[in-house]
């Protein structure tokens, strides 16, 4: 099969299209026929040695993909071969076969195209758990998301809508700031441009607003921790920006803030039932039309290196796809 492989921890240069045997489900595993898979910042980070996972080398990036049950592994039921299914794996998805553990692998509706299974995997999940199930985000309270034209970022966006709160985006230009309104965000601030505090103020008075969705991290993590209200709710999910910041914690005592880590793969391991539940109300919210995963670029597999370098050119809109 041809599969994208990272041989030595060089980074998106040193990453090869090679031909190699497709991998054996093992118990419990399925083996998945990929039809689409999607990018997500942390496939940047695994083939420079800097995410949390360090898989042996070689080994195929990619964390989501969609496509067909091939075979199955021993003691898989509930799944058919030819059933069309999207999965998140932590890494092998870049590839024209895939296994997955049976529990994150998601039927897909006969409707759904490949591409938009693809997409609502890892950044959705991601924050779709970070909303619902650690913010415990409410009807009318305010969300600000950072970053809010990326990948993670707009599925914060449609999924804040979705609960009904108020959305405001946070991007990095006036470009991006139109995507994030056209899916429903109620206020937008360009906070390369404009001091983010001084405009959050502004947008939301002196209450403050209720829950922060972090995918950014870097200089605009204090400014949002200092907007958050009484008892607002900060989600820690990532650094896309390249630093951890190191906000003073009495910003937390002053009005009995809480600041909550997000990690969905710890989840994923610890609470299978839970995750395929989130990800089949998921698939519910698109199939029924809520809305759909914005997809801005759509690659063949061998371009894999010009789709990974729109992420790390900071120029993401929503989700990019290889197709294989
Ligand atoms: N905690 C978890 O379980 C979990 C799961 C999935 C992803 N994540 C993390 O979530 C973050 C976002 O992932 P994603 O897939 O949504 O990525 P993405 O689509 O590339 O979005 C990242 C956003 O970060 C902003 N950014 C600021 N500085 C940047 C830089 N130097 N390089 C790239 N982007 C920069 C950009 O928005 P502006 O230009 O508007 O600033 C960009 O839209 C990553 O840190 C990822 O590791 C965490």
């Amino acid at each position: 099969m041809r599969a994208v492989l990272c041989k030595t921890l060089d980074g998106v240069d040193a990453l090869e299209l090679a031909s190699i045997e497709p991998p054996k489900p093992a118990p419990g595993e399925v083996l998945i026929r990929v039809r689409t898979a999607a990018l997500n910042f942390p496939d940047l980070l695994i083939v420079e040695g800097r995410y949390q996972v360090k898989p042996p080398l070689p080994f195929v990036p990619g964390m989501e993909m969609a496509g067909v049950v091939h075979e199955l592994g021993e003691g898989v039921d509930g799944l058919s071969i030819g059933d069309r299914v999207s999965a998140v794996v932590t890494w092998g998805a870049f590839a024209e076969f895939a296994v997955a553990r049976a529990e994150r692998v998601v039927p897909l509706p006969d409707t759904m195209e490949f591409g938009v299974g693809a997409a609502l995997g890892l950044a959705y999940q991601t924050v779709w758990h970070a909303l619902k199930s650690r913010a415990r985000l409410r009807k009318g309270e305010t969300l600000l998301v950072l970053g809010a034209s990326g990948g993670v970022g707009l599925a914060a966006v449609q999924l804040g809508r979705q609960v009904g709160a108020t959305v405001i985006a946070a991007a990095s230009s006036d470009a991006k700031l139109d995507i994030c309104r056209a899916q429903g965000a109620d206020h937008v601030i360009n906070y390369r441009d404009a001091d983010l505090r001084k405009e959050l103020q502004a947008t939301v008075g002196k209450n403050g607003v209720d829950v922060v969705l972090d995918p950014v991290g870097g200089p605009y993590s204090e400014p949002a921790l200092r907007s958050l209200g009484w008892r607002g709710r900060y989600l820690v999910v990532g650094f896309a920006e390249g630093t951890v910041p190191k906000p003073p914690l009495n910003l937390v005592l002053l009005s009995e803030r809480d600041i909550l880590g997000v990690y969905v793969a710890e989840f994923f391991r610890r609470e299978p039932r839970a995750r395929l539940d989130l990800a089949r109300e998921l698939t519910g919210f698109v199939a029924s039309g809520c809305f759909t995963p914005v997809i801005s670029a759509s690659l063949p597999l061998e371009r894999f290196a010009d789709a990974m370098k729109i992420l790390q050119g900071r120029e993401a809109i929503g989700k990019i796809l290889l197709i294989m």
